[in-house]
């Protein structure tokens, strides 16, 4: 079967997490990857986190699938030059640099652009052009700027960042959109063009929902499906909403059977209005379904919190699995709190290859999260991440680098 992106060529140049999330999801639609890195150490995070001495740590090996690793001291001039001659013969050029390390290395657009008029230069930084444009980012640290610490947590407690990588993952994706559309408009252009993915940019994008809170705040004074509601003050920028659903259907996170001991087992159930009379008939108050306290989801707007308690009375009647099949006969919305142990040994997300086993030949077999876009004509097989520098050679050779010649930089520490 062909692929999504066959015939395309990255230049992966980038490191850490938020780069190679976006240089893997275009190696898994097709591209060809070859990434960059330095003699003797690679990217940062071979090393970073290790569960088994001197073997690629799982932080790199489920970020860097179906690429080719290249070494090559691109300071060095000769360097330079075999960096000049992949730039010719490349579609793509990705990195996440800190602020202007491409430029002092002595790539700059300008000189990309005389060495390759058809490349598309794809960055992440921490921060769009302004006053933090030269700074060094850290996912959290995205997080934070991005608005999704001051949102997240509970309204008696400080700012909290996510386990989602938003900043970092979050704004891989980002770039991977912007890389493929680039590519298309070059179809009609011809040229390549800059294409900026920003960390906090990419997380606000995410938060969107966040500042239509804010807006609504300004005009309102209160937000009605937020905790704070009706009993707490409300002050001028958007609260932490606590496990509240944000959206238009209240919702919260539940206990269930064994919540004393298993740190999760709840349960997130949202009180959609549409199936109203259909939570209150499960859990035994069918007289709410008449009731005008709680017959609208106006009314039941002031009374959220003892409705919630009152459904949490049933839930922890039951193992959020068991809560599950009851609620989802009637199409009430809700989801298991699900670990990371369980989400692993999950057969479903096996068969479909959001999961899978891949095999490593100095780690052994390990887990890990594969594509999770699934494009029905371009499927992903996920192969192993590269060791470090493990297609040096075959790369040097199909840019016309004799077995001499390979040595020679060899010697020199170019590659
Ligand atoms: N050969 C020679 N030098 C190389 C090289 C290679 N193959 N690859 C990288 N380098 C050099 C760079 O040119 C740079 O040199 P300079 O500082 O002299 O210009 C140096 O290595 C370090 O690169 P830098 O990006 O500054 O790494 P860092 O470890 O100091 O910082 C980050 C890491 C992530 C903070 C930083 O890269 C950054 O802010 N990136 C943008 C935002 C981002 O993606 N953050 C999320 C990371 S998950």
């Amino acid at each position: 079967m062909s692929k999504a992106l066959d015939g395309v060529r990255i230049l992966d140049f980038t490191h850490v997490q938020s780069g190679p999330t976006c240089t893997q999801l275009l190696a898994w639609f097709g591209a060809d990857v070859i990434k960059v890195e330095r003699a003797g150490e690679g990217d940062a995070t071979r090393g970073q986190l290790r569960d088994i001495p001197d073997v690629d740590s799982l932080y790199f090996t489920m970020l860097n699938h179906n690429k080719r690793s290249v070494t090559l001291d691109t300071k060095k001039p000769k360097g330079k030059e075999v960096l000049e001659k992949l730039i010719k013969t490349c579609d793509v050029l990705v990195e996440n640099f800190a602020p202007g390390a491409l430029d002092r290395m002595g790539f700059t657009w300008e000189r990309i652009q005389e060495l390759n008029p058809r490349m598309i230069v794809a960055s992440v930084k921490g921060f769009g052009p302004g006053p933090y444009e030269d700074c060094k980012v850290y996912e959290n640290v995205a997080q934070c700027a991005g608005g999704s610490a001051s949102t997240t947590g509970f309204d008696d407690g400080p700012p909290m960042v996510t386990g989602a990588q938003i900043g970092d993952s979050g704004t891989g994706l980002h770039l991977a959109l912007g890389i493929i559309a680039a590519l298309y408009q070059r179809n009609s252009t011809g040229r390549g063009q800059k294409v900026l993915a920003a960390m906090q940019d990419s997380v606000l994008n995410l938060c969107r929902v966040k500042l239509r809170d804010q807006q609504r705040l300004e005009q309102t004074g209160v937000m009605k499906e937020y905790p704070q509601y009706p009993d707490q003050h409300f002050g001028d920028a958007v609260p932490r909403a606590g496990n509240a659903s944000g959206g238009g259907q209240p919702g919260s996170i539940l206990k269930c059977k064994g919540w004393e001991t298993d740190p999760n087992a709840y349960i997130y159930f949202i009180t959609q209005g549409a199936v109203w009379p259909a939570v209150c008939k499960v859990i035994g108050e069918e007289s709410w379904i008449t009731d005008e306290a709680y017959a609208t989801p106006a009314a039941r707007l002031l009374h959220l919190k003892p409705i919630f308690a009152r459904i949490e009375q049933w839930t922890m009647t039951k193992d959020k699995f068991e809560a599950m099949d009851i609620l989802n006969k009637y199409d009430i919305p809700c989801g298991p709190i699900l670990s990371m142990k369980e989400i692993a040994e999950e057969p479903a997300l096996r068969a479909t290859g959001t999961i899978v086993e891949v095999d490593h030949p100095t780690r052994g077999k390990y887990l890990t999260v594969g594509n999770p876009i699934k494009l029905s004509d371009s499927s992903t097989d996920v192969t192993r991440s590269p060791l470090l520098g493990e297609h040096t050679e075959e790369v040097m050779a199909q840019l016309g680098y004799s077995k001499d010649q390979i040595a020679a930089l060899r010697e020199e520490h170019v590659i």
